[in-house]
């Protein structure tokens, strides 16, 4: 079995270890555009060691955003913006990856230092929320959705597809499509926040059809020697978790079929009522791993990785292809090379561009 530092090949691009950095919302932008923040941050994660820097969820349509600060791709400049950042965490030799996604019912959103809750409706700074039906998540994000028409669901789609689209020509190497944590994908899937009586709602069927004919679409249009992922909640902690793993499973299955390169096994978060057992260490790898096994999807995910042995030892132990990380990347954009001393990789400084390594290795 592989190792955290083992390189991890999927379609045309090889990473140089298995570690991520997972998406992570910086709150940053205006009217969607990369700046200076995001010039600095991401190509800084690169530069730490990681093999795959994945961009933040960007939105494919402008009211597909959580809050005014995040990043978009609905337009060229937009897409213009980021292709140098997709260079410089290349040249630091990682490959670029971006997740696009629309924010659902929890749009129009307060940053999350700024109270993380619905702008109030009427002010100018929010917007008109979509989502499967008009019911809202409740808790800090009480605004009603306008329930989606046809005529929604195909200009968000075509979103996706365009926003696909854009990042291919950006430069990006992977591709991630957002069908988890609540937004606009994953209320297509819960049951609870999908009332339709149409093709999209109803049978287990019916609510994953937004989520097939969006990777379906998208891959039409992203280049076949690119990966394209998903990350998806395969879980909520709901009370229905077996019903919704076999969803997730038989949904994993199809898209599988339809060309979805790897999996990124997270939680659904659809509910504020859902019980998350935040304090029993890893989350999500044992679902991971049940996903791996009945999908052969390769698979990663995220969630309290938090140490070097136990990334490492979930790889060797074949539960996960990609350890994603979040916060340690936060704490410690060099986490990757901590990590690699941490294990007694033979030359640590082997996981840094060489510009650091060099000097590290001298001087080890
Ligand atoms: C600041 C911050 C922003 C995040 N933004 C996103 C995001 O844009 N897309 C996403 O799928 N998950 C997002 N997440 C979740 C992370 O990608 C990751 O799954 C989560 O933090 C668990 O990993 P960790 O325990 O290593 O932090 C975010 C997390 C943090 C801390």
């Amino acid at each position: 079995m592989p190792h955290l530092f083992d390189p991890f090949t999927l379609k045309g691009s090889t990473l140089r270890n298995r570690i991520a950095a997972s998406p992570m919302c910086m709150y940053s932008a205006e009217d969607g555009l990369a700046n200076d923040w995001h010039a600095v941050h991401l190509p800084g994660l690169a530069r730490g060691g990681a093999g795959l820097v994945m961009v933040e969820a960007t939105a494919v349509t402008p009211e597909g955003r959580i809050t005014p600060g995040c990043l978009g791709l609905w337009n060229d400049a937009q897409a213009e913006a980021l292709a140098p950042i997709v260079r410089n965490i290349q040249a630091a030799g990682a490959a670029a990856g971006i997740q696009i996604g629309h924010a659902g019912r929890k749009a129009s959103a307060n940053r999350p230092w700024e109270g993380d809750d619905h702008i109030p409706e009427g002010d100018p700074r929010g917007w008109t929320t979509l989502a499967p039906s008009a019911i809202a998540f409740g808790a800090n994000l009480p605004r009603v959705p306008q329930a989606m028409t046809l005529e929604d669901i195909a200009r968000v789609q075509q979103g996706f597809v365009a926003a696909a689209i854009r990042a291919r020509d950006a430069g990006f190497d992977w591709l991630m499509l957002h069908l988890a944590h609540g937004y606009l994908a994953q209320e297509f899937l819960y049951r609870g926040s999908n009332t339709r009586t149409d093709q999209y709602g109803g049978s287990a069927e019916n609510r994953a059809r937004f989520l097939l004919e969006t990777i379906e679409a998208v891959r039409a249009v992203w280049p076949e020697d690119r990966p394209l992922i998903a990350r998806l909640g395969v879980i909520e902690f709901d009370g229905h978790d077996d019903q919704d793993m076999a969803e997730a499973i038989a949904l994993l299955t199809q898209a599988k079929a339809k060309g979805l390169d790897l999996v990124d096994v997270s939680i659904g978060f659809s509910t504020p009522t859902a019980q998350i057992p935040w304090k029993n260490g890893t989350l999500t790898a044992p679902y991971a791993a049940r996903v791996r096994a009945e999908t052969g999807l390769p698979v990663a995910t995220s969630w309290n990785i938090g140490t070097a042995e136990n990334a490492d030892t979930l790889i060797r132990e074949g539960k996960i292809d990609l350890a994603m990380l979040g916060r340690p990347l936060l704490a410690n954009p060099h986490w990757p090379y901590a990590a690699a001393k941490a294990l007694g990789v033979e030359r640590p400084s082997w996981v840094l561009p060489a510009p650091y390594a060099h000097w590290l290795q001298r001087y080890a």
